[in-house]
C-alpha cells in the first residue's frame, strides 16, 4: 500500500459532489454551508472494486476478477437474472419493491432512528430463508448476541439459513459474505443469496484513507457493496439513518448509487409504519407499503390504514377531517387537522406539514372569496396526521373543510370523511378512483362521505352501506359542518 498520496478536499454532505476548496454554497447542488473538509485517497484505489470485492469474486473460482465486454447479442434482453426477483414473502416489502428484490442489485432503506429499519430488515431475513435464500445479516451497530435476541422476539429462525456477522470493516465483511453468499452462489438451488448492511453509515473500508463515518468512507463503501451486488448476483440490502433535519447524513448522495430507495415515512408516536420508494430502477415509484408496528415486530397492513388522531368512532372534532387519500393502487384514511388564531394583520402565518403550502394559500384564498370566511388577520396552520405526506388535490375538499371548521368552531358529522377536488371558483370537482375511496372509508368504520356531486346517480361499493353527501360548491360542504 505504502504512504498513499491523499490530499484536502471539501465533500458536500448534500449531493456527494466534491470540491477542490470551501464555499458557502455547492456549486453543484446550490446547498448552503454544506461542504465538509476530507481526505481524499490517492488515485490507484478509486477503483470501487476494492480489496473486499476481489476476495468475494476469487473466492468464487475467479471467475469476474477479470471484466469482459460481451458482445451485445450474447446479453439476454430481458436481463437475465434481472427478469426474476427474490421474492421476500413480505408482501408488503415486495409492492414496494415493484414484485421483489431484483438479483444482483442494492436497495437503500432509509428512515428516522427508531422507526422500525432493522426491524423490518430482520423480518424480511426470516422470511427470505423460509424462500429458500441465504441470508448474511451484518449489523455493524448491534452484537451478534443483540441481533439474536431481537430475532428471537420476533420469531425469526431463519431455519439455519441465516447468518449473522457484527462487524464495521467491508473488508471482513467481504470476506464473511464470499464465504456465506458465494457457495450459495455455486451451489445447486440457484437462489440468490442477500447481503444485508445495517447500517452502512457503520461501515468502513480500512484501505480507504479517510475517518470512519465520514462522506469519502460512505461513499466508498456504497460504492463498494453496489460492486459486490453486480458481481455476484446477490441482492444487497443496506440500511441509512436519516438526521434529525430529514436529510440523510450522506444517503440523499447515495441514491444515486443504489437501484432503488425506500424510505419510511410517518413517526414514531403512531403505530403505522409506511415505506415509500422514491427510487426504483426496476419499478414503479408510486407503491406503499403499509405495516402497523405491534410487540411482534411489523405487521403487515395490506389493505389499507387509518391514521388518524383517534378512531373513526370517536366523537366529532372541530378542524379535522378524515380524507380517504390514493396512492399508487392503495387508499389510506388520513386525517387533516388545520387550526386558525389570531395573528398580526399584515404578517400572518401560513404554516403546513405534510400538506403543499401552495395548496393551502390557495384554499385559504378560496375560503375567503366563495366561503365568506375572513382569514386576513388569522394564522393558519394545516398539517396531515402521523407524518405522512399528502399531495392529492383529492384531499382539498377535506383540508378545506378542516380550515372553516377550526374557524367556527364546528365538526362535520361523526364517522363522515371527505373528498374532492376544489377548483378556484369555490367548485367542488370530481376525483379518480371514488370507488375504491368509499369501500375503504367504509370498511375502516365511516358511515358517511362528502363527496363531489357527481353528474349520474352515485356509486354504492359493494355490499357495504355509507351514505354519500354530495356537494357542488365550497359553501354547499362548509354548510355540513355543525
Ligand atoms: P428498530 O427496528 O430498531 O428501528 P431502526 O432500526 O429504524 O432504528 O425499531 C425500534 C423501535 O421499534 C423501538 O422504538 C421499539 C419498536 N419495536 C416494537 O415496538 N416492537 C418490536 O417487536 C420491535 C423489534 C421494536
Ligand atoms: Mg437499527
Amino acid at each position: 500500500m505504502g504512504v498513499a498520496k491523499s490530499k484536502q478536499v471539501f465533500a458536500c454532505s448534500a449531493c456527494g459532489g466534491v470540491q477542490t476548496k470551501w464555499l458557502g454554497k455547492c456549486p453543484d447542488c446550490g446547498a448552503w454551508d454544506a461542504l465538509v473538509a476530507e481526505r481524499l485517497e490517492s488515485k490507484a484505489k478509486a477503483d470501487p472494486r476494492g480489496s473486499a470485492v476481489q476476495q468475494w469474486t476469487q473466492e468464487q473460482g475467479g471467475q469476474g476478477q477479470v471484466n469482459r465486454a460481451v458482445s451485445v447479442t450474447d446479453i439476454d434482453p430481458k436481463g437475465g437474472a434481472l427478469a426474476r426477483r427474490i421474492v421476500t414473502g413480505m408482501g408488503e416489502l415486495d409492492r414496494v419493491l415493484g414484485g421483489g428484490i431484483v438479483p444482483g442489485s442494492a436497495v437503500l432503506v432509509g428512515g428516522d432512528p427508531g422507526i422500525g429499519k432493522s426491524t423490518l430488515l430482520l423480518q424480511a431475513a426470516g422470511a427470505l430463508t423460509k424462500g429458500g435464500h441465504r441470508v448474511l445479516y451484518v449489523s455493524s451497530e448491534e452484537s451478534a448476541e443483540q441481533v439474536h435476541m431481537r430475532a428471537a422476539r420476533l420469531g425469526v429462525s431463519g431455519q439455519g439459513e441465516l447468518f449473522v456477522l457484527s462487524d464495521t470493516s467491508l473488508e471482513r465483511i467481504g470476506e464473511q459474505a464470499a464465504r456465506v453468499l458465494g457457495e450459495q452462489v455455486e451451489g445447486g438451488t440457484g437462489k440468490p443469496g442477500v447481503l444485508i448492511i445495517d447500517s452502512v453509515q457503520m461501515v468502513y473500508n480500512p484501505a480507504v484513507e479517510a475517518f470512519p463515518g465520514s462522506l469519502t468512507q460512505l461513499r466508498r463503501c456504497t460504492a463498494e457493496l453496489v460492486f459486490m451486488a453486480k458481481a455476484t448476483g446477490a441482492a444487497v440490502l443496506m440500511v441509512g439513518h436519516v438526521t434529525k433535519d430529514g436529510i440523510l447524513a450522506g444517503p440523499r448522495m447515495l441514491e444515486h448509487l443504489v437501484d432503488a430507495v425506500v424510505y419510511f415515512e410517518g413517526d414514531r408516536y403512531h403505530s403505522h409504519r409506511i415505506v415509500r420508494a422514491v427510487k426504483n430502477r426496476f419499478g414503479s415509484t408510486l407503491e406503499l407499503g403499509l405495516f402497523e408496528m405491534t410487540g411482534e415486530g411489523l405487521r403487515e397492513a395490506p389493505h389499507g390504514v387509518l391514521i388518524a388522531a383517534a378512531g373513526a368512532e370517536g366523537p366529532p372534532r372541530a378542524g379535522t377531517v378524515v380524507c380517504p387519500v390514493l396512492t399508487g393502487t392503495r387508499t389510506l384514511l388520513v386525517e387533516l387537522q388545520a387550526l386558525t388564531a389570531t395573528g398580526f394583520p399584515g404578517a400572518v402565518k401560513r404554516k403546513s406539514s405534510g400538506v403543499d403550502a401552495s395548496r393551502l394559500s390557495m384554499l385559504i384564498a378560496v375560503l375567503e372569496q366563495h366561503g365568506g370566511l375572513r382569514l386576513a388577520d388569522r394564522d393558519v396552520f394545516a398539517s396531515a396526521v402521523g407524518g405522512i405526506k399528502v399531495g392529492e388535490p383529492a384531499a382539498d375538499l377535506a383540508m378545506l373543510l378542516a380550515i372553516a371548521g377550526a374557524h367556527y368552531k364546528k365538526a362535520v358529522p361523526a364517522r363522515t370523511c371527505a373528498v374532492g377536488e376544489v377548483g378556484l371558483g369555490g367548485e367542488v370537482r370530481a376525483v379518480a378512483q371514488l370507488e375504491q375511496r368509499l369501500t375503504e372509508a367504509a370498511r375502516l368504520g365511516f358511515t358517511g362521505v362528502i363527496v363531489p356531486k357527481g353528474k349520474g346517480k352515485m356509486v354504492v361499493p359493494g355490499g357495504v352501506k355509507i351514505e354519500l353527501m354530495g356537494v357542488g360548491s365550497v359553501n354547499e360542504a362548509i354548510g355540513l359542518l355543525g
